[in-house]
């Protein structure tokens, strides 16, 4: 909308004083302001968990004996027709009732005469907004969690397919020692593991009502908190009426969770991209999870993983907005709050898309097997292999690094692998290596010797991935 669109619009909009607090209002709200403090064009997102809590809130109050059961059936029944208009997009939003609270409330009133006015006794929107928050990320939160775990799945499954598939471990992004492309993959799987545990401590700490607080200080009418809160599927209310409506750690705990997750996912995804170059080619990503480009036609670009790790700055900015956010606000509740919800909803959405994204995509991956066997024997990822086998004999590890440190210069003069040396050609840097040392050199010798927990040799790789999937199962 331009500039001078807006001022008209601005104009002819607020002509009257805000009903639920204009009392002691002389003159209407400027109309640039009321735009300006309005949230109903992002918090609608909130309509349904508004109303569920509004419902709760006016069968406790009936339960209290505040409203009858027949003015809290009215309520319940308006409520429940504006959730289905909004539903079906006939429902008319306004700004100059601020926000989805009042939108709703003042809808409330329309339809079913002086009663919707009762709803709000016992209660202020600072409470009310505390209450919709919590119950709405809770719901996004039980998504979450079914989408890290149908990743997990994917991932543990191809982990266990790919158990024995040898590559070359690095550190430094340097070849250090032959790993199985599981056990990589496990490495991962135990970042996400880390990431639930998170998501669920979040949500734990999340589960306590709100209501009740009103706009700072409890109530004086006669409500019963735990009514709402069992109501709500809330663990307990909440302890102290200040805290309750000026908390907003749960969405910085959720940020914070969402940014570890996006930080591991985006990791992964450097990796899934070094892999498909043509320098490394270890993967290939099923064409549908890439692009090509318009002027080079050979091209085939991991879009998807790119972007994954492109949205982790999104999330890790959110986190810190939130935690800017908070900073310096005085208890109990300020209007900045209010500036909570597009971080946390941008945030939900976000990780949303990124899971999703990667649970259809993972489990597509192909691993180049050849590629990587390749790139294992190139790099020397044996040496230390060597080093232990010199142990072996009785040389102490410090002469023995030194031993082998000479091979691989001699390896390098001559492009030779340790594991492609005659014996002849390895004996002349230590009388103790015999013939048997054929068998620790190679790829499947070495990996098969880490048979420990936590190991990659295949047979521990396979057991791993049976105990992670064993896991992820019985959430
Ligand atoms: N829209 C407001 C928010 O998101 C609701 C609470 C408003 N409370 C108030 N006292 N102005 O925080």
């Amino acid at each position: 909308m331009s500039t001078s669109k807006k001022s008209a619009a601005d104009k002819t909009q607020n002509t009257q004083i805000n009903q639920s607090w204009g009392g002691r209002f002389n003159e209407p709200v400027d109309a640039f302001v009321a735009r300006f403090t309005a949230s109903v064009d992002f918090d609608q997102r909130l309509f349904k968990h508004d109303i569920r809590g509004s419902i709760a809130h006016a069968w406790m109050l009936s339960d209290a004996g505040v409203l009858t059961d027949t003015e809290a059936q009215t309520i319940t029944d308006g409520l429940e027709a504006i959730a289905s208009e909004i539903e079906t997009g006939k429902f008319i939003w306004s700004i100059a009732l601020e926000d989805v609270h009042m939108n709703i409330e003042a809808a409330l009133t329309a339809k079913i005469g002086d009663v919707g006015k009762k709803l709000h006794t016992g209660r202020s929107r600072n409470d009310q907004v505390a209450t919709d928050i919590r119950l709405w990320l809770r719901d996004e939160i039980d998504t979450i969690a079914l989408l890290l775990s149908a990743l997990q799945t994917g991932m543990i499954e191809l982990a266990s397919a790919e158990s024995d598939t040898i590559m070359p471990g690095f550190t430094h992004l340097q070849t250090a020692q032959p790993v199985t492309f599981g056990h990589h993959l496990l490495a991962w799987n135990e970042m996400l593991e880390r990431d639930f545990g998170r998501l669920k401590d979040c949500r734990k700490r999340l589960n306590h009502c709100p209501l009740g607080a009103a706009a700072l200080a409890g109530t004086t009418y006669p409500i019963n908190r735990n009514h709402t809160s069992t109501s709500l599927n809330f663990d307990k209310p909440t302890e102290n009426s200040l805290d309750s409506v000026s908390d907003r750690d749960f969405a910085i705990e959720f940020c914070a969770f969402a940014s570890i997750l996006l930080t591991h996912m985006s990791r992964m995804s450097e990796e899934l991209i070094l892999w498909t170059s043509a320098q490394f080619q270890f993967i290939d990503l099923p064409d549908r999870f890439c692009t090509g480009s318009s002027i080079m036609p050979q091209k085939k670009n991991p879009d998807v993983p790119e972007l994954v790790r492109g949205k982790t700055g999104r999330v890790n900015g959110h986190l810190v907005s939130l935690l800017t956010l908070m900073k310096s606000q005085p208890l109990a509740y300020n209007k900045d709050n209010q500036e909570d919800k597009e971080p946390l909803f941008d945030t939900v959405d976000t990780v949303r898309d990124c899971l999703r994204a990667f649970a259809d995509m993972v489990p597509a991956i192909e691993a180049n097997k050849a590629e990587m066997y390749k790139a294992a024997k190139r790099g020397f990822s044996t040496a230390t292999d060597l080093a232990d086998y010199l142990v072996g004999t009785g040389i102490p590890f410090r002469d023995a690094h030194e031993v082998v440190g000479k091979a691989v210069a001699y390896g390098i003069a001559e492009s030779k692998d340790l594991s492609d040396m005659s014996l002849e050609e390895l004996a002349q840097f230590s009388d103790q290596i015999k013939n048997d040392v054929f068998s620790v050199l190679t790829l499947e010798g070495s990996v098969a010797a880490r048979d420990h927990i936590g190991g990659t040799a295949p047979t521990q790789v396979k057991a791993a991935a049976a105990r992670a999937l064993e896991k992820v199962g019985s959430r």
